[in-house]
């Protein structure tokens, strides 16, 4: 897979990208992440990519000059399966998107910041809109680095363990059951009997009520998901 991030604050992308699991999809040659700097597609001087809002109004907005240089460069590099802009009145992110974005080719991944795009920007190259949260961030980037994190351990071959995203919370609309290790007893605290009993049938069956019961209690809304 292939995603291209484009940012008036190509910094804020790095580390993410630097460390443990996605830093083993990118060597491994998984994943492909190119950051591009909307100001090196300024068209003036002063590599000014944002302007006062017509109407009036409090915050700059960024310009559509160079996003559609950037984005016309990038299409023709490669076709593209999605054009998603980070944006707080976007579609809530779920595990649901991040699965369906899992199996694409190309992306790319427009980060807002100030007040936003001009809207001709999501009007004429945009066909997504992703938010990660109701409450509002200073820049799309961090909320684009939660993006591909969620997209990218989906990936086959990212993840050691193949069935590891499959057991995941949220994959099946039920939160994960209760999990333990080495020692037994710590401190006189014991982990549950069952899961030490070998019985693998009773053990599965343990975690499915385990995971039922804690959906119900912290996340009844999930539970009016399922069909
Ligand atoms: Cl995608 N961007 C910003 N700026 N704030 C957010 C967000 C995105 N998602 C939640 N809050």
């Amino acid at each position: 897979m292939r995603i291209d991030l484009i940012s008036v604050a190509p910094t804020l992308l790095k580390s993410p990208f630097e460390a443990s699991i996605l830093k083993r999809a990118l060597d491994n040659g998984i994943v492909d992440i190119a950051v591009h700097n909307l100001r090196d597609y300024a068209n003036n001087n002063y590599k000014s990519v944002d302007d006062y809002q017509f109407g009036g109004g409090a915050g700059m907005v960024l310009t559509i000059e160079p996003i559609d240089k950037c984005i016309s460069k990038l299409k023709s590099e490669r076709e593209y399966d999605e054009v998603i802009y980070m944006t707080p009145d976007g579609e809530s992110l779920n595990q649901s998107i991040a699965n369906q974005l899992s199996i694409k080719k190309n992306i790319i991944i427009l980060c807002g910041h100030y007040k936003g795009v001009d809207q001709r920007v999501r009007d004429n190259f945009i066909t997504k809109e992703i938010s990660i949260g109701d409450y509002v961030l200073s820049g799309g980037e961090l909320a684009a680095s939660v993006l591909c994190d969620s997209i990218i351990r989906l990936i086959p071959g990212v993840l050691g363990d193949a069935s590891s995203a499959l057991n995941d919370s949220f994959q099946d609309d039920l939160l994960a059951p209760p999990i333990y290790t080495r020692p037994s007893i710590y401190n006189g605290w014991k982990v549950p009997e069952i899961l030490l009993s070998g019985n693998i049938p009773k053990i599965e069956k343990w975690r499915e009520e385990m995971s039922f019961d804690i959906t119900k209690k912290r996340r009844p809304d999930l539970l009016n998901n399922k069909k």
